[in-house]
């Protein structure tokens, strides 16, 4: 990999950018502006969800820029409360309107359970995938897949499945590397995606970090950066400024050693954000009328 817009490929032939842009929660708050500013910032893989209320900012930032739609990589998710047969039918409507487009790039099931009590989570997710093999059986997706499903969950659409996902998307960076489930999306061919690379920037003053960013002549989100690429895990980065969006780039040009790739691969893994599947939900709904 050389630049940002170079491609893996995907379990079903599709390329998949090696770098992709957060829309999750900027701050600033102005959406709109963000991704106007990453898209001229060279940014082409957006990845978006019904419940970032990013959808529709995004859209209009792809279609104003005057890019064509297909040099995009638009990627986005439906929510706990939108898993189903029909629900998710209906989830994948309201995005593409919301975005005012005619295809998905990828379309992702966000979340594999709901709280505490959501006994027949798995049958839901099932019935869920069923919907998403249709919608890319119609080719209204070039793509489908996972976020924040751990192996047992990715188990059982595996085990009933008739079209693969091609994606994991997991919260990992230096301190929480997640290394059993991305072992496991690896051997059966699911390209692993990072969300929070930087770890919502918790890690950026970490000493032994810092180190590197010196040793390397880089920053510190830099090193983030580089260690998932050379893991083979595509990071989803944001930023709300210009210049980050640039320096998170600027990754193509310097390798860590394996001793160093080793020592961060183990550093105490204690900096998870707090939202895993089993053990904590996160709270917020989606809101099907933004
Ligand atoms: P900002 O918008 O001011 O650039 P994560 O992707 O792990 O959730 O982290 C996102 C946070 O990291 C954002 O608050 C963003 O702030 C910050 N960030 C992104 N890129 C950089 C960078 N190169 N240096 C410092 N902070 C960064």
């Amino acid at each position: 990999m050389r630049s940002i817009n170079d491609c893996y490929t995907l379990s079903n032939g599709v390329k998949i950018p090696c770098i992709g842009f957060g829309t999750y929660n900027a701050k600033g708050g102005d959406n709109l502006a963000i991704n106007r500013t990453a898209i001229e910032a060279g940014y082409r893989y957006f990845d978006t969800a019904s419940l970032y209320e990013t959808e529709r900012v995004l859209g209009q930032a792809v279609r104003e820029s005057g890019i064509p739609r297909e040099e995009f990589f638009i990627v986005s998710k439906l929510w706990i409360d939108e898993r189903g047969y029909q629900e998710a039918r209906e989830a994948f409507a309201r995005t593409l309107d919301r975005l005012q487009m005619d295809y998905l790039d990828l379309y992702l099931i966000h979340w594999p359970r709901g709280k505490e009590g959501d006994c027949d989570w798995k049958e839901k997710d099932l019935d869920t995938w069923r919907a998403l093999e249709e919608l890319y059986q119609s080719g209204k997706v070039r793509g489908i897949g996972l976020s924040n499903f751990l192996p047992h969950h990715t188990e059982n659409i595996l085990k009933n499945c008739t079209v693969k996902p091609v994606v994991d998307q997991l919260e990992i960076h230096p301190g929480y590397t997640q290394e059993a489930a991305v072992r496991y999306c690896f051997e059966h061919d699911i390209r692993v995606q990072a969300w929070s690379p930087l770890g919502r920037s918790a890690m950026l003053d970490h000493p032994v970090l810092k180190e590197y960013a010196e040793k390397y002549g880089k920053t510190v989100a830099q090193i983030c950066l580089r260690f998932l690429l050379q893991k083979g895990i595509i990071p989803l980065v944001k930023s709300s400024a210009m210049e980050r969006m640039k320096q998170n780039q600027d990754i193509f040009d310097f390798e860590l050693t394996a001793e160093d790739m080793s020592i961060i691969n183990n550093m105490p893994q204690n900096t998870w954000l707090g939202e895993h599947p089993d053990f904590a939900i996160p709270k917020k709904k989606s809101n099907f009328a933004q």
